[in-house]
């Protein structure tokens, strides 16, 4: 591998935020799981039998998947693996887990036919790179299903706090950004065909409030 494919691969896990970051999903997963769920089983329905997920985390998204089913998991962070696999055992899923960035997933070009991320993009260094990724694994036809978290409408108060909190936000949730247009991103991306819904959480967590669902066709 060369030094400049190193650095585009590599992931750095801190000693304690990665692991804080694994508890955190883990204790939190439901409460966030009881908000996003609508969102969820609209975007994620009739999964194939074999999907890739980017930053799959603790496993949040393996309850949609069939039991059965593959899942390719690019997953980076080491602290999430232990639960990661736990969660698929527990629904019968067969877990192949890669640790690698969504930026450099190491799959085939139109290899796969669906992949799915949630509050993923917020994260990569790179969404645009991501999705020149997605788009280059994914067959034509296929899709990318997503959830994702992004920038409120500019000059409201949540996009005021998004930006007040932006470095400690960042610094607890290794690197998220809440001040992303990843729906501008998305139709940027050159996909055929972008279906995407906003929709506005109420939880505490208000620079996280602002999300969106949809699919892209490859
Ligand atoms: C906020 S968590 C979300 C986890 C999970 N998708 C969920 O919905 O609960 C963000 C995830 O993205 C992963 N991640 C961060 N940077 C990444 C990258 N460059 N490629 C793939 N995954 C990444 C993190 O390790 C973490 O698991």
């Amino acid at each position: 591998m060369s030094d400049n494919e190193m650095t585009l691969t590599r992931f750095e896990v801190h000693g304690a935020r990665g692991p804080f970051n694994a508890a955190f999903f883990g204790l939190m997963g439901p409460f966030i799981e009881r908000h996003l769920r609508p969102h969820k089983r609209r975007v994620l329905a009739d999964l194939p039998p074999t999907v890739v997920e980017l930053g799959a985390g603790v496993g949040a998204n393996v309850p949609y998947l069939r039991p059965g089913s593959t899942l390719v998991a690019i997953e980076p962070n080491v602290p999430m693996h232990r639960r990661l696999r736990a969660a698929a055992e527990r629904r019968g899923v067969h877990l192949d887990l890669r640790e690698r960035v969504a930026e450099r997933t190491g799959l085939a070009g139109q290899s796969v036919d669906t992949v799915i991320s949630s509050l993923v993009l917020c994260t990569v260094r790179d969404p645009g790179e991501v999705l020149a990724e997605v788009r280059r694994i994914l067959r034509p036809g296929g899709t990318f299903r997503f959830v994702e978290h992004v920038a409120a409408r500019a000059g409201t108060p949540t996009r005021t706090l998004q930006r007040a909190l932006r470095r400690p936000w960042a610094w607890t949730f290794e690197g998220c950004s809440c001040e992303r247009d990843l729906a501008g991103l998305l139709r940027a991306a050159g996909f055929a065909r972008v279906d995407i819904e906003p929709f506005r959480l109420h939880t505490p967590f208000v620079p996280f409030n602002t999300q969106i669902a949809g699919i892209a066709y490859a």
